[in-house]
């Protein structure tokens, strides 16, 4: 599994079947699966921890596992060990940034770096070196289901002149068919989508249709 293309947020599936929904969309091609866990003081709502994790073990795609946590280098080790292949923190979440990105990389996952939308994109040129995967939110985080923060565009095209040219850009929020492809032509090339994807009757062609769009 690559990671690049549609990542459905497990956030907006229906959890009474969530490994069924998950193989419906990765089986219509989706490489990576986006798994959001909040906190209750990163953001107002608790979500998921780390057994939400291993329910998706032996899922064929990419654990993208998205932290909106504080201090998230002290639950690192356990996302880990239920099978998280990518682990991305907050800039915001933790003073111990630097760190928290090469441990995650030691734990064996790929190291990811997410800002908010008011955040400037300093933190990433400190720590590029650790970086496999950058995370734009184009919503301020907390809830699916938002609408699209305009502005975005310009901040995606900041952070990747900013950058290693290898290190993808990720988006994340109120991402649909009308706003994945200017996502893309700003240089994101993974794309998360909750609503636009599991909100829908079918999730499948959801993720096809986006696809495509995002090729377009
Ligand atoms: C928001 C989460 C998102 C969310 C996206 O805080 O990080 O991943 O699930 O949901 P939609 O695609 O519905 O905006
Ligand atoms: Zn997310």
């Amino acid at each position: 599994a690559r990671l690049k293309g549609v990542a459905p947020s497990i956030l907006a599936s229906d959890f009474g079947k969530l490994r069924s929904q998950v193989e419906e969309v990765v089986a219509a091609g989706a490489s990576v699966v986006h798994i959001d866990v909040m906190d209750g003081h990163f953001v107002p709502p608790i979500t998921m921890g780390p057994i939400v994790v291993d329910a998706l073990k032996g899922v064929d795609a990419i654990l993208d596992v998205h932290l909106m946590i504080e201090r998230p280098e002290r639950q690192l080790a356990d996302f880990a060990k239920a099978g998280a292949d990518v682990l991305t923190v907050h800039a915001e979440a933790t003073p111990q940034l630097h760190y928290a990105l090469g441990l995650a990389r030691e734990l064996g996952a790929l190291a990811g770096l997410a800002l908010c939308p008011g955040t400037p994109p300093d933190p990433l040129v400190e720590t590029a070196e650790l970086l496999d995967l950058a995370l734009a939110m184009t919503v301020n985080p907390g809830w699916g289901g938002q609408k699209f923060i305009t502005t975005s565009p310009a901040k995606i095209e900041r952070m990747a002149a900013l950058l290693p040219a290898d290190v993808p850009i990720e988006v994340d929020g109120g991402v649909d068919l009308d706003t994945i492809g200017v996502c893309a032509a700003a240089g994101a090339t993974v794309f998360v989508a909750g609503s636009a994807v599991f909100g829908k009757p079918d999730p499948g062609e959801a993720v096809r249709a986006l696809t495509a769009k995002a090729q377009e």
